[in-house]
C-alpha cells in the first residue's frame, strides 16, 4: 500500500568535519580540518544567503507554516511545523529548511510522509551513523543539517516524494536568551517563500518576576507592524502574527509573499534594583543577577587595530568611524591607548593616557590619518598591548578597582612575525595578567574566527564576528557598548553547604551593564524548603554581598497553572549552560586525552537532554510496512561557539566550585519567629544583640521621639510637628564628622484637621569617609565621591564602603555602621499602597552606646551626654488613664504626661510598648532651643551652633 519514499539527507557544517549524503550516497565522509572543505563551504554560503526558502519544491502546496516559541525564565523552546502537498504530476524533492540561532540546540525532528511517521532521537554520532549506514545498505537514505555564516545555521531536510504525497515536518530547538544592552532578543526567520493559507507565529513569554517591557520591533517590515499583536499581563506575554493570504501578498494581485525576514521579540524582566533572582524548578535552580544602579568602574583600554593592506577601503573607513564614536564615549576616569599594526607595530602614545577631551581628539586625528597597507603581525601587536598595561600597573597608574582590557580588531590571519596560531595564543596567555581581559573582533571571513575566540576565551574576554558590510561600524560600536560599562569585578555566586551540586560557572571576572550573569545547578538535599544563594562582588569603591532566596516548590506549582509555559526549563537550562561550558573547555583543553574525557561528558548530557551537539546526531526513524527507515541529522565538531554569555567571561578551564557558605547572622530578618513570644523585647535581646541594643533612642510614627536615659532609667518622649519637606537634624557631630538628618513627608490626607508628618528619608553622612547613605521608603542610595549606587528594599545585602558597613534586610531594615562605633538602624514601615491616608515611612533606632565626640548635638545627639532629669509630683491627669507629673531638666520645670510609644524592632505590625514621660510643645524645655533651629537646608548639612 505504502509508496516508497526516497529521503535525501545532507549533513554539513560550517566547520569542517562534515559528511553529507546525496540520494543516499555518502559523497564525502572526511573529518579533516577546514582547508579540506573550505572551498566548497564558501560556495554554499553564498548561495545560501541569497535564496533561502523555508519550503522548497516546484508545484507544491504549502498548507500551513507555524512557528511557536515558549520562553520561560529566559529559556526558549521553539517548534517549527509545516504541512506540504506535492501537487506536481511527478515525483520530486521537497525541502524543509529552518534558520536556527547558532546558540540553539536542535532537540527533535519528526516527519510524516504519507502517513509514515519518522521520529527523531539523539544518539552518539557514531552510533547514529552506524544505524543509519544499516538503513542505507538497504537502499534508504536520510536528511540534512547545514550551518552557514552569521549568527544562524540552516537546518535542511529534503524528501523525495511521489506525486500526491503529503508531508508534515516538525522541528524543535532550544536556546537560552542572552541579555544584551538591557534586553533579551528572540529572533525567528520567517521566510516561507510562498503564500501560505495558514501562516502563524506565536511567542509566549512567562517570567515569574514579571515582564517589564515587550516589543516586536521592525518585525518583517512596516507593512506588518499592525498585524503583530502583543498581549501582556504582569508575568505573561503573547506575541502573535497571523496574516491572511491576502495580507501576505507583496502587491495586490501578486503571488509573491512579502513575509520574508526576521521576526523579533525584545523584552526585559522586572527586577528589584541590585537584587538577584533565584528560581527553583524540577530539582534544578537558576540564579540570575543583573544589577544596574551602580556606578561604572573606570577602565584602562588598549585598542589594537589591524591596518594591514586587506583593511583598505570600506573596512578601514568603518573602523575609523566606529573608533571615533568609541573614543568619544570614554570618560575622564578612563585611560586608553591605540596600537595600529601591519607588519610593523606603532603605538599612538608610549603609555596609557587619561581620556581627556584633548587626548581623545589627538587619538581621533591619528586614527583618521592611517593608510592601511602591508602584512599582519598580530603577535607583536598583542604583546605590546599587554606590556603597556603591565607597565602602567607596575607604575601604580592603574586603580586596583578599575578594569583593564585589550580590544583587538582584525580582519586576517597573521602573515608576519610569529604566524603559528598556537604559539601566539601561548605568548599572549603567558604575558597577560589575571586581571586583564582580551576582546577580539574579527571583521569579515578571511579571519580564523576560532583562533580569535580561543584567545579571547582564554583571557577572560569574548570574541565577536563583524560582518564586513554597510553597518560594520554600527556592529563595532554595539559590541563596544556591551563592554564599555563594567559595573562589577570578581563576582562569585555560592550556596550553603550540601544544598546544591553540579553548579555551572559561578565565578565571573566582570559584569557589564545591560547583561546578565546566570548560574544553574541541581538541588542536593531533599528536605529543603527554601534555597539560598550568596553573591559577592566588587563595585566601584564598594564590596557587596547579596543574599537571594527561593521557595523550592512555589515556582513549579505556579508553572503548572500557566498554559504555554515551559515546565522543564530549569533542567534544560542547566544542561544547556553545562554543555556550552564543556564545549568551551574542550576547545581550550591541552591534550587529546582531556578532550576525549570532556567529549564523553558532553555526549552523556546531550543524550539525556536530547541536544544535537557537535558530538551527537539525530537519528530519525520510521516504520514502513514493518521495515525500519532511518535518517540522520547532526552538526559537526567545533561548529558551535562555546562561550555561554558575553557577560560571563570564562578564564581557562571552567572554575566551577563547590563553595561552603554560612548563613551570616545579619541576614536574619527581624520578623523571624523569636522564641518566647514576639512582643517581649527583654527575652529577645540575647538573640539579636547586634540589632537590638537594650538602650536605644527611637523615632517612630508621626514623628515620636523616644529618648532613652539609661542613668535615670527612664524614657522621655516628645513629638515634632513640622511641615512635609522639612529636614530635621537628629545627630550632628563635628568631632566624628557624622551627621544624621531626616526629611519629613506628609500623610495623604488631613486627619483631625491636620497633616501628620513622618520621616520619609534618612541621611547618614560621614564626612571623614565622604560617604552618604540615603535611606528612602522606595530605595537606598549609597554615595561616595561621585559614585552613586542604588539598592531597592527588595534586596538582602551587606555592603562595605571604606569604613562604612551597610546591611540591608529585604523589606525590613537597613543598618549603617560607621567604623564599628556608630550604628543606626532604619526600619521600613510599608502601608497598603492604596491606603487613603497613610504613607510609607521610616523608623530610626540608635544605640546609646554610639561613640560620638563630646561636641555632638542634634535633636537626638544632644542626649548622648545624659542630662540630669527629675520627675516628681505624679498625679491623676485630665485623662484618668494618663498620669501627670513635673519634670525638672536643664533648669526647666515642665508638666509631663505618662504615656507609651512603640518599639517595632521585633514586631513590625503591633510593636511593643515603651512607657515614657511625654514632653508637650515639640519637646520645649527638654530639647535645647526651639525645634525650628534643627531645620536644615540639605540632607548632608551639619547643624550650626544653636
Ligand atoms: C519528538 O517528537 C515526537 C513527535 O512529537 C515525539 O513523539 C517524541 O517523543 C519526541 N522526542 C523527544 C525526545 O522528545
Ligand atoms: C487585480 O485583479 C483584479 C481582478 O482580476 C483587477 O480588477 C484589479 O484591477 C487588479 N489589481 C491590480 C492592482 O492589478
Ligand atoms: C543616585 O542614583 C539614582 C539612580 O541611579 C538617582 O535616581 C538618584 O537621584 C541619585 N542620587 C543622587 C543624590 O544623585
Ligand atoms: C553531578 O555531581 C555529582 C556529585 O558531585 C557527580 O557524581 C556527577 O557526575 C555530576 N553530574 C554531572 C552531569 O556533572
Amino acid at each position: 500500500m505504502k509508496t516508497p519514499v526516497l529521503l535525501c539527507v545532507l549533513l554539513f557544517s560550517q566547520s569542517w568535519a562534515f559528511e553529507f549524503i546525496i540520494d543516499g550516497e555518502w559523497e564525502s565522509e572526511t573529518s579533516g580540518p577546514l582547508d579540506q572543505s573550505g572551498r566548497y563551504r564558501r560556495s554554499v554560503l553564498t548561495s545560501e544567503e541569497e535564496d533561502f526558502e523555508a519550503i522548497q519544491g516546484n508545484d507544491i502546496t504549502v498548507k500551513s507554516y507555524k512557528v511557536e516559541s515558549r520562553i520561560t525564565s529566559r529559556f526558549a523552546h521553539t517548534t517549527v511545523k509545516s504541512s506540504v502537498f506535492n501537487s506536481a504530476p511527478k515525483a520530486q524533492s521537497i525541502g524543509f529548511n529552518v534558520q536556527i540561532p547558532k546558540r540553539a540546540f536542535i532537540n527533535n525532528f519528526t516527519m510524516n510522509v504519507n502517513g509514515i511517521t519518522f521520529v527523531g532521537s539523539v544518539k552518539e554520532k557514531t552510533v547514529a551513523r552506524n544505524l543509519y549506514a544499516q538503513a542505507r545498505a538497504r537502499g534508504k537514505a536520510a536528511g540534512i543539517v547545514r550551518t552557514n555564516s552569521q549568527a544562524m545555521e540552516t537546518f535542511r531536510t529534503e524528501v523525495h516524494v511521489p506525486p500526491g504525497s503529503k508531508v508534515e515536518f516538525e522541528l524543535h530547538y532550544q536556546e537560552m536568551m542572552q541579555r544584551k544592552l538591557g534586553f533579551y532578543q528572540h529572533t525567528l526567520h520567517i521566510q516561507p517563500g510562498r503564500l501560505v493559507p495558514q501562516l502563524q507565529v506565536d511567542v509566549y513569554i512567562f517570567e515569574p518576576k514579571g515582564i517589564k517591557v515587550v516589543t516586536a520591533p521592525n518585525t518583517l517590515g512596516e507593512q506588518f507592524s499592525d498585524l503583530t499583536k502583543i498581549t501582556h499581563t504582569k508575568e505573561k506575554a503573547h506575541v502573535v502574527f497571523k496574516p491572511t493570504v491576502q495580507q501576505q501578498r507583496k502587491c495586490e494581485n501578486c503571488t509573491e509573499s512579502a513575509v520574508d525576514g526576521v521576526f523579533t521579540v525584545k523584552y526585559d524582566v522586572e527586577r528589584e534594583s541590585n537584587a538577584g533572582e533565584l528560581q527553583v524548578s524540577d530539582g534544578h535552580f537558576v540564579q540570575f543577577y543583573a544589577p544596574s544602579d551602580l556606578s561604572p568602574l573606570s577602565k584602562n583600554i588598549v585598542f589594537v587595530i589591524d591596518v594591514s593592506g586587506s583593511m583598505w577601503g570600506l573596512k578601514m573607513k568603518q573602523t575609523v568611524e566606529a573608533m571615533k564614536a568609541i573614543l568619544n564615549d570614554l570618560s575622564m576616569d578612563d585611560y586608553f591607548n591605540v596600537i595600529d599594526f601591519n607588519h610593523n607595530v606603532r603605538c599612538w602614545s608610549e603609555d596609557l593616557v587619561q581620556a581627556s577631551s584633548i587626548q581623545v581628539d589627538e587619538a581621533k586625528k591619528y586614527i583618521q590619518s592611517i593608510k592601511p597597507n602591508g602584512g599582519t603581525n598580530i603577535n607583536e601587536a598583542l604583546l605590546r598591548a599587554v606590556q603597556m598595561l603591565v607597565r602602567a600597573s607596575n607604575q601604580g597608574l592603574i586603580d586596583p578597582r578599575s578594569v583593564s582590557m585589550i580590544i583587538l580588531v582584525s580582519d586576517g590571519d597573521p602573515t608576519v612575525g610569529e604566524i603559528k596560531l598556537s604559539t601566539i595564543q601561548k605568548n599572549v596567555k603567558r604575558t597577560m595578567r589575571e586581571d586583564f581581559s582580551l576582546f577580539s573582533l574579527g571583521i569579515g571571513f578571511d579571519v580564523d574566527f576560532d583562533f580569535l575566540e580561543r584567545i579571547a576565551l582564554e583571557n577572560r574576554g569574548v570574541a565577536q564576528r563583524i560582518f564586513a558590510n554597510h553597518d560594520a561600524a554600527e556592529q563595532l560600536k554595539t559590541f563596544y557598548s556591551q563592554v564599555s560599562s563594567p559595573l562589577l569585578r570578581t563576582i562569585t555566586v555560592h550556596f550553603p553547604e550540601n544544598t546544591v551540586n553540579n553548579v555551572t560557572q559561578n565565578r565571573f571576572d566582570k559584569f557589564f551593564s545591560g547583561s546578565e550573569l546566570i548560574v544553574a545547578g541541581k538541588l542536593q538535599a531533599t528536605d529543603l524548603t527554601t534555597l539560598q544563594s550568596f553573591t559577592t562582588a566588587s563595585a566601584a569603591n564598594m564590596d557587596l554581598n547579596i543574599q537571594t532566596e527561593a521557595d523550592i516548590l512555589e515556582l513549579d506549582s505556579e508553572l503548572g497553572t500557566h498554559q504555554h509555559s515551559f515546565t522543564g526549563f530549569a533542567r534544560q537550562m542547566w544542561a544547556y549552560i553545562t554543555v556550552n561550558q564543556l564545549l568551551a573547555e574542550r576547545s581550550l583543553a591541552p591534550s587529546a586525552g582531556r578532550k576525549r574525557k570532556i567529549t564523553q561528558r558532553i555526549v552523556a548530557l546531550a543524550l539525556e537532554h536530547q541536544f544535537v551537539t557537535p558530538f551527537t546526531a539525530m537519528l530519525v526513524e520510521g516504520e514502513d510496512e514493518g521495515r525500519t527507515e532511518r535518517l540522520i541529522a547532526g552538526s559537526s565538531i567545533d561548529s558551535r561557539h562555546g562561550c555561554c554569555s558575553a557577560t560571563a567571561s570564562l578564564s581557562g578551564p571552567i572554575p566551577v566550585q563547590q563553595l561552603v557558605y554560612q548563613n551570616p547572622p545579619w541576614a536574619r530578618p527581624t520578623d523571624d519567629p523569636i522564641p518566647g513570644g514576639a512582643s517581649n523585647p527583654v527575652e529577645a535581646t540575647g538573640t539579636h544583640e547586634a540589632i537590638l541594643p537594650e538602650h536605644v533612642t527611637i523615632v517612630e510614627n508621626d514623628p515620636h521621639f523616644i529618648i532613652n536615659l539609661p542613668r535615670s532609667n527612664m524614657d522621655i518622649c516628645f513629638n515634632i510637628d513640622s511641615k512635609p519637606g522639612h529636614i530635621l537634624n537628629l545627630v550632628s557631630d563635628p568631632g566624628t564628622g557624622v551627621t544624621i538628618n531626616g526629611q519629613l513627608v506628609g500623610s495623604k490626607k488631613k486627619k483631625n484637621n491636620k497633616i501628620n508628618t513622618y520621616f520619609g528619608t534618612i541621611s547618614i553622612y560621614s564626612k571623614t569617609d565622604s560617604v552618604q547613605v540615603i535611606v528612602g521608603t522606595d530605595r537606598i542610595d549609597l554615595m561616595e565621591d561621585g559614585n552613586n549606587h542604588s539598592f531597592s528594599w527588595g534586596v538582602t545585602a551587606e555592603l562595605m564602603l571604606n569604613r562604612i558597613k551597610v546591611t540591608i534586610v529585604k523589606e525590613q531594615h537597613v543598618t549603617v555602621m560607621i567604623d564599628g562605633r556608630i550604628s543606626v538602624m532604619v526600619l521600613l514601615h510599608r502601608v497598603w499602597k492604596k491606603h487613603p491616608v497613610q504613607v510609607d515611612f521610616l523608623g530610626i533606632y540608635m544605640s546609646n552606646d554610639n561613640k560620638y565626640s563630646a561636641k555632638v548635638h542634634g535633636l537626638i545627639g544632644q542626649f548622648a551626654q545624659e542630662p540630669e532629669v527629675k520627675v516628681y509630683g505624679v498625679h491623676e491627669g485630665a485623662d484618668p488613664k494618663k498620669k501627670e507629673a513635673i519634670m525638672e531638666v536643664k533648669g526647666n520645670k515642665l508638666a509631663v504626661t505618662r504615656g507609651w510609644q512603640k518599639d517595632y524592632r521585633l514586631d513590625k505590625k503591633r510593636g511593643s510598648d515603651v512607657y515614657c514621660w511625654f514632653v508637650h510643645n515639640n519637646g520645649k524645655g527638654f530639647v535645647d532651643g526651639s525645634y525650628t533651629s534643627y531645620i536644615l537646608p540639605r540632607l548632608d548639612s551639619f547643624l550650626s551652633a544653636l
